[in-house]
């Protein structure tokens, strides 16, 4: 491995699922796990394509109730290759031996290969490599180019290729009792004399979505073979069968174009892909044009660490690397939300959940066009927030914990604990907390790039709609005359409510209670940012009496938050009042005990009676808010808080949660980087490895972890570099690890390209040329106007 390539060497059947998601490729469009093309899905190897946005629904009965669930649709299958020798066995079925293997995935040029040597039951050994790309430029156009070498062997050898349009949704063990048939198949067969096609329909949104694929072999650059059409329904196939020689080599080449009725500026998909198909330039070129497509990408999404001991690289730009797969210029085309496992797996059924917050930050500095194409997709689904705010009897607008094509809830109702085999009634959509993160994604953008003409037209919109919603759940409680909200969630997912208590939820969570004070000042800010007559414009669309802005900002200075005695933010009202988990003896006896909540209910036992968090949830304020803002937002609500009181919330949440998600990391990280460098390094270490080393034991096989990905190299830029974009200027602060080197990446602020390197003792900021008005740089105590051209170098002394 170097800091481009990851290389898997014989990973065996167990670990198969891993590899596959992790060599997923993609371009935002589309993307294809990294299954081998010789297996169907068969409880090893588990080929899946995904197309953004493209959803479907199907309904079951589950423990006696009716439920519906929306789903990514497993789309039909492009990578079917395989080949046998003569009349042998076909790679892939028994009778064939896999010798040697290794996978190679460069993250440079977005390129999977594969190396192999089999052979077959009449002892006939062929050497094969296999390379694939979904076209990072073309987002329709896949490729898969194998070449076959007979080592010990003359004869006739056949290649067979097609397309599997009776792929179903089985990536995750956990549905696999649920209804997974999405696809309804309309035609697979021959097309012309060297290609195949498929057309199959999604059975409830009826999407369309079309295949065309062509494959030639090849033999010293010539095309060779005599082609047949095969296959069995739902299956396109196209068998070539050719002489072949010892020691010579001939090359397939397999060129695929997928086309859904989602596409923009196409008549039918179908046509589209035969068309788009038959213009397609050869292989080589669209390699070429795909690795140029990449080299773009990474130069702005450059980012190097160089040092003695920076192993985190590869991580870094592998993350990177996974997020640019989900998220791109293709994504931005499309209405599509960030789904929190990728486009790489079948996990929470490819839904978009508050996963995105973690993700802004990494796109706003770099390609501001994708965050706002992100929030587009929120906007779209204004409406729909504010039905369901309607429904919960609120003004405003209260987006769903987990969306998917239209906006509406699509957590489920009931979820399996594998652990007990139970299903439980579950409560998870009371995070409407999910709202406030669509606000602050929102303010945040329009900090970074200062775009005043998003804010006015949408952004302002969601802002204020958000806003009211939860100035309607804040309730004036009298006793206290402070304003309090009841039965919610927050981002811990072990509290669903109060051990006991017939109704769910719990009161006046901390995150929820001060995020909301946050956002009530916002929607002040934003009332101010827009002109008079957006403002007045707004004011008569969204019918704003002028009372409302008054309780924003009544709110802003009342809202309850339970602060203990002794300065320790409570996670909710109660919580410190739960008893307390003996959570040695857990550990000795479960080992792993992330999954707490499993266990205990398998045990007759919740989560909800102790003291135990899945997550970071009090210190997600910390993540989100500096420590400044934080503290003007306590002293404006009237709470003092003992110096120590940050550091002291940090301990005891510490020794209080499980780590169930692999977002808590990624903020444990970001709270410890300040005093505990080196629990913040082994935290970030965790980040890094959530899914390259699957610390979750099985999960990252049912797709990625995108805002642990996002997050962690977050980690790196805006917590360890200390950066910030915060009241018109870029602020520096860094709490720099030397032991990860020098950081060197770049980001885009106002317009400007500016590249920050950041060692152990120094940070130089250098803005890129151009005509652009200079920006301001603050770096602790000393403030400079940087100017196109210009660079300015900081000294660090210890903080
Ligand atoms: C976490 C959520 C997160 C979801 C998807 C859950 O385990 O508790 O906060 O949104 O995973 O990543």
């Amino acid at each position: 491995m170097d800091a481009w390539t990851y290389r898997f060497d014989g990973t065996g059947p167990a670990g198969e699922g891993l590899r596959e998601a992790l060599c997923t490729l993609g371009n935002g469009y589309l993307a294809t796990r990294g299954a081998v093309p010789e297996c169907d899905a068969d409880g090893v190897h588990y080929p899946g394509t995904y197309a953004a946005g493209c959803y479907n629904r199907l309904l079951d009965t589950v423990a006696g109730g009716t439920v519906e669930n929306e789903s990514l649709v497993n789309l039909p299958n492009w990578l079917p290759l395989t080949f046998r020798a003569g009349d042998g066995p076909w790679l892939g079925r028994p009778g064939t031996e896999v010798l040697d293997e290794d996978h190679e995935l460069d993250l440079r040029g977005g390129v999977l290969s594969r190396r192999l040597r089999v052979r077959d039951s009449a002892g006939r050994t062929t050497a094969v490599t296999q390379l694939r790309f979904v076209h990072m430029r073309d987002p329709h156009v896949c490729g898969l180019r194998v070449t076959l070498t007979p080592q010990d062997w003359s004869g006739t050898l056949t290649v067979r290729s097609g397309l599997d349009a009776t792929v179903r949704n089985r990536g995750v063990e956990r549905y696999r009792g649920l209804s997974d048939r999405h696809l309804t198949q309309l035609t697979a067969g021959p097309l012309g004399a060297d290609g195949v096609a498929c057309s199959v329909e999604t059975g409830q949104s009826h999407v369309r979505v079309a295949l065309a694929a062509n494959t030639r072999v090849l033999l010293d650059g010539r095309a060779t073979g005599v082609a047949r059409a095969g296959g069995e329904p739902g299956r396109a196939e196209q068998e070539i069968t050719v002489p072949v020689s010892a020691g010579r080599r001939i090359t397939v080449e397999k060129l695929v174009v997928v086309h859904t009725a989602r596409d923009n500026a196409i008549s039918e998909p179908s046509v589209e892909a035969r068309e788009h198909l038959a213009r397609l330039a050869g292989f080589e070129t669209l390699l070429y044009e795909h690795r140029l497509a990449w080299r773009q990408l990474w130069r702005r999404f450059s980012f190097s660490l160089r040092g003695p001991q920076s192993p985190a690289l590869p991580v870094v730009r592998l993350h990177l690397f996974h997020l640019l797969q989900t998220v791109s210029d293709h994504s931005a085309d499309l209405d599509a939300g960030v789904p929190a496992r990728g486009l790489h797996g079948e996990a929470y059924r490819g839904h978009v959940l508050w996963d995105e917050l973690f993700v802004f930050p990494i796109l706003n500095l770099r390609a501001p066009v994708l965050s706002r194409a992100l929030l587009r997709y929120r906007y779209r689904r204004l409406p729909r927030a504010r039905a369901a705010a309607a429904d919960d009897g609120r003004p405003g607008a209260m987006y769903p914990w987990q969306s998917g094509s239209d906006g509406r809830e699509e957590s489920q109702r009931l979820h399996l604990n594998p652990l007990s085999g139970r299903w439980i009634a579950d409560v998870s959509r009371l995070q409407r907390h999910v709202g406030l993160a669509v606000a602050y994604n929102t303010w945040q953008y329009y900090e970074v790039t200062g775009d005043r003409e998003f804010l006015g037209r949408d952004g302002a919109e969601m802002i204020i709609e958000v806003a009211r919603y939860f100035a309607a759940l804040a309730e004036h409680d009298d006793a206290r005359d402070r304003y309090v909200i009841r039965g919610v969630m927050g981002p811990d997912e072990f509290h669903t409510g109060y051990p006991g208590a017939d109704r769910p939820g719990i009161d006046n969570n901390a995150y929820t209670n001060i995020l909301t004070v946050w956002l009530m000042l916002r929607a002040l800010d934003v009332l101010d940012a827009l002109g008079a007559d957006r403002r007045a414009e707004l004011a008569e669309t969204l019918h704003l009496d002028p009372a409302e802005p008054r309780r924003w900002a009544d709110i802003s200075r009342r809202m309850f938050v339970p602060v203990r005695p002794d300065g320790i933010i409570e996670q909710f009202e109660g919580y410190a009042g739960l008893a307390e988990l003996d959570w040695p003896t857990y550990r000795d006896r479960y080992g792993d005990v992330r999954r707490l909540d499993r266990i205990l209910e398998s045990e007759g036992d919740t989560p909800n009676r102790y003291q135990a968090s899945k997550q970071a949830d009090v210190l997600m304020l910390f993540y989100l808010l500096s420590a400044d803002e934080l503290g003007e937002l306590l002293h404006r609500l009237g709470y003092r808080l003992p110096a120590d009181a940050i550091a002291r919330t940090v301990e005891y949440y510490l020794a209080r949660t499980a780590h169930g998600s692999t977002l808590s990391a990624v903020v444990h990280a970001w709270v410890l980087a300040r005093n505990h460098r080196e629990e913040a390094l082994r935290y970030f270490v965790e980040a890094l490895c959530s899914d390259v080393a699957d610390i979750q034991g099985g999960t990252t096989a049912e797709g990625i972890h995108l805002a642990a990905m996002a997050g962690s190299v977050d980690v790196l830029q805006r917590c360890f570099a200390g950066l910030e974009t915060r009241g018109g200027a870029l602020l520096l602060n860094p709490y720099w690890p030397r032991q990860l080197g020098v950081l060197e990446f770049d980001i885009r602020y106002r317009g400007h390209r500016i590249t920050l390197r950041i060692s152990g003792a120094t940070v130089r900021v250098t803005a890129g040329p151009g005509r652009l008005p200079p920006i301001r740089v603050n770096c602790r105590d000393e403030a400079v106007e940087l100017g196109p051209g210009e660079v300015v170098q900081f000294p660090l002394h210890p903080a």
